[in-house]
């Protein structure tokens, strides 16, 4: 299996690793297959992603997917960030084995379900009552 520069380059120094210390978003997802695990949390201010960090516990095509998923997103509005798919991010790292396509959607899936989670806290906020 071969990757490509730039997936080796996130994978070793992967970029926004790490915690949000009060996301107003957060998900985590996994792959029962591969048994890969993956967490993204955001902070969002005027409906944009100000920040975005994540862990990744999984193979060198899910990490450097989810960190360039976090680099395309940051500063962007919730309807851009969730009109990046999986080929956008395979695309942009040069291209991914086939079978490590799966990867690039797990990080996908993260966010979007971080943002359905923000979309829900937010709708309990302003809940009346
Ligand atoms: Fe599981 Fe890559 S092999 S996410």
């Amino acid at each position: 299996m071969k990757y490509s520069k730039k997936v080796i380059e996130l994978f070793v120094s992967p970029k926004n690793v790490g915690e949000i210390g009060n996301p107003d978003g957060e998900a985590e997802v996994g792959n029962p297959v591969c048994g890969d695990v993956m967490k993204i949390q955001l902070k969002v201010e005027d409906n944009c992603i100000t920040d975005i960090k994540f862990r990744t516990f999984g193979c060198a095509a899910a990490i450097a997917s989810s960190s360039i998923l976090t680099e395309l997103v940051k500063g962007k509005t919730l309807e851009e960030a969730k009109n990046v798919t999986y080929d956008v991010l395979v695309k942009t790292l040069g291209g991914l084995p086939p079978q490590k396509i799966h990867c690039s959607s797990l990080a996908i899936e993260a966010l979007h379900k971080a943002i359905e989670d923000y979309i829900k806290r937010k709708s309990v906020e302003n809940a009346p009552g």
